[in-house]
């Protein structure tokens, strides 16, 4: 039976329907609302509004669960790779081993950047921030790799596909390199992707990087976990941008600027930042507690809270794992793990954070993984990026293909003045 909502208007009765999700999600379907009553909704935030039906990815903030295409986020971890899980994600199933044979191949063959891109990596200022450069490298692959009249739309987005999860991963090291002065590295076809990053990150002629399949495992899963998170900041860019038909380069670009907020991707270098500060100042974290308690101070727990976890987030229990892991392998205990295992320890008894729902979440435990494989701090945003693209991808996709596809253009209500008229300057007081 439909089940409904009614509100009642100025006296008068309007029936709204309640559409309820695969895991028991009920919402108010408000599409008709202003057509019927003349009101819209007002949710700052979007805190209480969903903006989209989805088959993705599934979170439940209560419980603590994540799964992709209905596999739980913990089963890839263990056993997938995240070439596979991106597939997964992006067409919605795993792949048979023919299907993944074939992707790895297009990945591998999209894998070089343009050669005439390198002048622009050249000449970005030593300081430019990575994600800065990657959103504009990224917009800037659709003059490099123009569109193809002779495709079809489906053949042109599967190589648009391909060219980002491949080009991204080699534009990322390529920064890299190309900051510190360094010798270029190419990808190389016999590697697998994350392993490929790892030697075109740290591979030199004088010194050649030998492979480590601990970490090669290590960051396969970090970009699992990264991979996708339905309704995110970034998502919502990705999706708004390209709502307005923009060529999907354009999209994932918007989608990394959104990402680069140090409340979103950008709280895992805040969280290493915030950890070395409290590291130089003696280890003592009741000071940093206080902070993110007062009132009267902007300053927040960096790698804590979360708007839709009001519990563990699941990706920071398994990356707290693999960090334990991969620091035991490089036999390099890092003081920030100890300090950010006692301020979740503190924390976590703290009545403010209890009450306010506060855990640890994703990026609580990322950046010390980072630091353990030698990544710098200033890419660690760009490791979320890699990692969350297949998500922004499948999102996009998803939207794109709705067939009651619309361009995103939310309402608002107005509070300013009303109508007057203009003065002329001379008359301005
Ligand atoms: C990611 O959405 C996603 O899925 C994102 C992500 C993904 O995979 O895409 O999971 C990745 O972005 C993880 C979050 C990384 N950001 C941080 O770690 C930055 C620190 N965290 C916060 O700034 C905050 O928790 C947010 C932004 C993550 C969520 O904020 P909300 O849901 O908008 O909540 P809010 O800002 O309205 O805060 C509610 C209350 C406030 O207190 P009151 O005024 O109600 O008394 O909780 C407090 C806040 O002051 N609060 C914190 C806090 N986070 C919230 N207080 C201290 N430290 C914190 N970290």
């Amino acid at each position: 039976m439909k089940q409904t909502v009614k509100i009642i208007i100025d006296g008068k009765t309007f029936e709204l329907p309640i559409i309820t999700g695969s895991e028991g999600e009920r919402a108010i379907d408000i599409s008709r609302l202003r057509q019927e009553t003349g009101l819209v909704t007002l949710d700052p935030g979007f805190v209480n509004t969903a903006s989209c039906q989805s088959r993705i990815t599934f979170v439940d903030g209560e419980k603590g669960i994540l799964r992709y295409r209905g596999i739980p986020v913990e089963q890839l971890a263990e056993h997938s790779t995240f070439v596979e899980t991106a597939y997964l994600l992006i067409n919605g199933e795993l792949p048979t081993q023919e299907q993944l044979n074939r992707f790895s191949v297009m990945l591998n063959d999209s894998s070089l950047v343009h050669e005439d891109m390198r002048a622009f990596f050249e000449n970005f200022p030593r300081w430019a921030h990575p994600m800065g450069i990657l959103s504009s490298m990224v917009n800037a692959l659709r003059a490099f790799y123009p569109e193809i009249p002779e495709r079809t739309e489906e053949e042109e987005i599967n190589i648009t596909v391909t060219r980002l999860l491949s080009k991204v991963r080699t534009m990322a090291a390529m920064s890299y390199k190309i900051f510190r002065g360094h010798k270029v590295i190419y990808p190389r076809h016999d590697l697998t992707y994350a392993a490929n990053f790892l030697n075109m990150m740290f591979n030199s002629p004088v010194k050649p990087y030998v492979i480590d399949e601990d970490v090669v495992k290590a960051l396969n899963v970090f970009w699992i976990l990264h991979a996708d998170h339905e309704q995110n900041c970034s998502t919502a860019a990705v999706r708004l941008v390209g709502s307005a038909r923009v060529n999907l380069y354009a999209a994932i670009s918007a989608g990394i600027c959104a990402l680069w907020g140090p409340l979103h991707g950008g709280a895992n270098q805040a969280v290493v930042e915030m950890l070395s500060q409290i590291h130089a100042n003696g280890g003592d974290v009741a000071p940093f507690i206080a902070r993110a308690k007062d009132k009267n101070d902007p300053f927040r727990l960096m790698g804590f809270g979360h708007r839709v976890y009001k519990t563990y987030d699941p990706r920071g229990q398994i990356m707290k794992k693999v960090c334990d892991k991969v620091l035991g392998k490089v036999t390099r205990q890092d003081p920030l793990l100890d300090i950010a295992m006692r301020l979740e320890e503190v924390a976590l008894k703290d009545p403010y954070f209890i009450d306010h729902h506060l855990y640890p979440n994703i990026d609580f435990y990322s950046g010390i993984l980072l630091r353990a494989m030698g990544i710098p701090l200033n890419m660690f945003t760009v490791m979320f990026a890699i990692g969350r693209l297949p998500g922004w991808i499948s999102q996009w996709k998803e939207s794109i293909d709705n067939p009651n596809w619309k361009i995103h253009r939310p309402r608002q209500i107005y509070i300013g003045l009303k109508q007057r008229d203009y003065v002329p300057i001379k008359e301005r007081g």
